[in-house]
This record gives C-alpha cells, structure tokens and sequence, in this order.
C-alpha cells in the first residue's frame, strides 16, 4: 500500500490556496480511524457526536473529556496520515479562559491528538486566542453548533435571517481574525456558506451547507448506514453496515443453530485431517443435526 505523506495544519491552508478540496470524517476508534487513514481522509475529527452514535444518547451535552480522551487516543494509534482533532466537549472550555487552556493542554498532552474544535463564534473569540497563544491549533465551528442545541431548539437551518446572516458572517471572520486554523460550517444555506468561504483566508469545512466550502465533514456512522432510520437531508448514505451486519450476524446465529459452525475448516484436532476428509466428516455431521431437527 502506498504510504500518505502526513497531513499538517500548514498543509491544510495550503490546500486552500490551492483550491484543493479537504476531506474530513469522524471517527472514533481503532479499526474505523485505521480505514479512513488508509482511505486518504485529510482530517479525522473525534467528535463528540461520540455522545449520539457511539453513546446512544439524544445529545451529545453529557460527553465528558475523559471519554473524549480515551476515544482519541485509540484514534490517534491508527492515524498516519489523516490529522486528528479531538472536539473539546460541551463545559470543557466555556468556564474560564484558564479552564479552556487547561483542557486543551489535555487533549494534546494525553489523546496524541494535533489539534482541538470547539463551537462558537464571536462569543468564543478569547477562548480561541488564548488556547492559539500556548500554539495549540484550534478548528472553529459555527451555524448549527449541537452543543446549543437546548438554545436554538433542534437541528435548524442557520442565518437564513438577514440578522442571522449577518450575525454569523461576524462570527466567521472572529473566529480567524482570533487565530483559528479552520471553521465548521454547520447546516447554513450554500450560498452563505460560499460568501464565507470567499471571504475567509482559512478553509471552511461543511456540513449541511453546499458545494462551495473548502471542505466537507460527515458523521462516519450516517455514512456508512449504520443508523439508517436517522436520515438527515444533507447526508449522503455511501454503505448500508447495518443491513450487512445485521445479516451476517444472523446468519451466524442459524449456523450455530444448525451446526453448521464451526465445521472442521474452523476446528483443531489431535491429528489434523486431509481438507477432504475433513470436507465428509463435516457433510455426515450437518446430514446428522438436519435429521435431529
Ligand atoms: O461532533 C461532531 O461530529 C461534529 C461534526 C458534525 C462537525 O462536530
């Protein structure tokens, strides 16, 4: 397998200049960061959408650093090429500006990751500088910001409103003009979205908000299928997991049932037996469960 050259937040701003477009997923363990990694994602976000897809909680308020911790290392082990940024959860940088340093430092320090997001826009402007001030790079993420979600009463279209609009195009330019190396755009109308895009010197990653960003951010499990009744418009479902786990998993449960597993090929015995011996051995057995069924 080809070996990735190592994503950096340089190469990112880089990307944009160049019209490049970013790929970025969540991920949240091993084996699924290890995929996207070798499938050439530039960033891979640890979000705290963890609370919702991995929890099976409504919301992603009651994630704590510690999981987001654990969760990003096991990340961070896979990833050779992909960034990984580690999604400050919900009062892990709202309290003080020392607490959001603090946090920070943790997240880098102890998860391996190398970079944090955290949500807000002009009011998270001094948040940004301050955890920008220790160099630690800091993704933005502004619209629908799922940590307010009590405050903006569900998973809404953002700045449709000419105040809204204007209310976020401020946020936007804070958050770079604070030293953010990126913005999350989630769930505003394209054409605000690309209005941002054009006016920032930093890359603007979408979800939910059209063709024009830098780049684009999706939900690994919403991409693969693996909650497929929880359908969002702006997700594109790649893979149905669900329907193929789901069958795998039953057909195991039938073999088992009928004996059919574990048949010789999958067993160990004193002296190991000719592939067709085993083959016959295994046929007499299966003929023997289906006359005792
Ligand atoms: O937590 C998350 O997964 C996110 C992305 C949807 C941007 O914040």
């Amino acid at each position: 397998m080809e070996k990735k050259k190592k994503i950096t937040v340089p190469c990112l701003q880089a990307m944009k200049a160049s019209g490049e477009k970013l790929v970025m997923l969540t991920a949240y363990d091993y084996p699924f960061a290890r995929i996207a990694d070798q499938a050439g994602v530039d960033i891979i976000l640890v979000g705290d959408s963890l609370g919702t897809v991995v929890q099976g909680r409504k919301n992603t308020l009651r994630v704590t650093m510690e999981e987001m911790l654990y969760h990003t290392s096991l990340v961070s082990r896979a990833a050779e090429h992909s960034l990984v940024v580690f999604d400050m959860p919900f009062m892990s940088y709202q309290e003080s500006l020392e607490q959001a340093r603090r946090n920070a430092g943790r997240a880098i320090k102890e998860s391996g990751a190398e970079a944090v997001k955290l949500e807000g826009g002009t009011n998270m402007q001094k948040t940004i500088e301050a955890i920008v001030n220790i160099d630690i790079p800091v993704m933005a993420h502004i619209g629908l910001t799922p940590q307010s979600i009590h405050k903006l009463g569900g998973h809404k279209v953002q700045g449709r409103e000419e105040a809204k609009r204007r209310k976020l195009l401020n946020d936007a330019k804070a958050v770079e003009q604070a030293g953010a190396f990126a913005v999350v755009l989630e769930l505003l109308p394209a054409e605000l979205a690309g209005e941002i895009t054009e006016l920032l010197t930093i890359p603007t990653i979408g979800i939910g908000s059209g063709i024009d960003c830098d780049g684009q951010v999706l939900v690994l499990h919403d991409l693969l299928g693996l909650y497929p009744e929880n359908r969002f418009r702006f997700v594109k479902q790649y893979a149905n997991l669900y329907e193929q786990a789901r069958q795998a998993i039953e057909q195991y449960g039938e073999d088992v049932r009928t004996q059919k597993f574990p048949d010789d090929k999958h067993s160990f015995f004193k002296e190991e037996k000719k592939d067709d011996e085993k083959a016959s051995d295994h046929k007499n057995r299966v003929r023997h469960a289906d006359t005792l069924a």
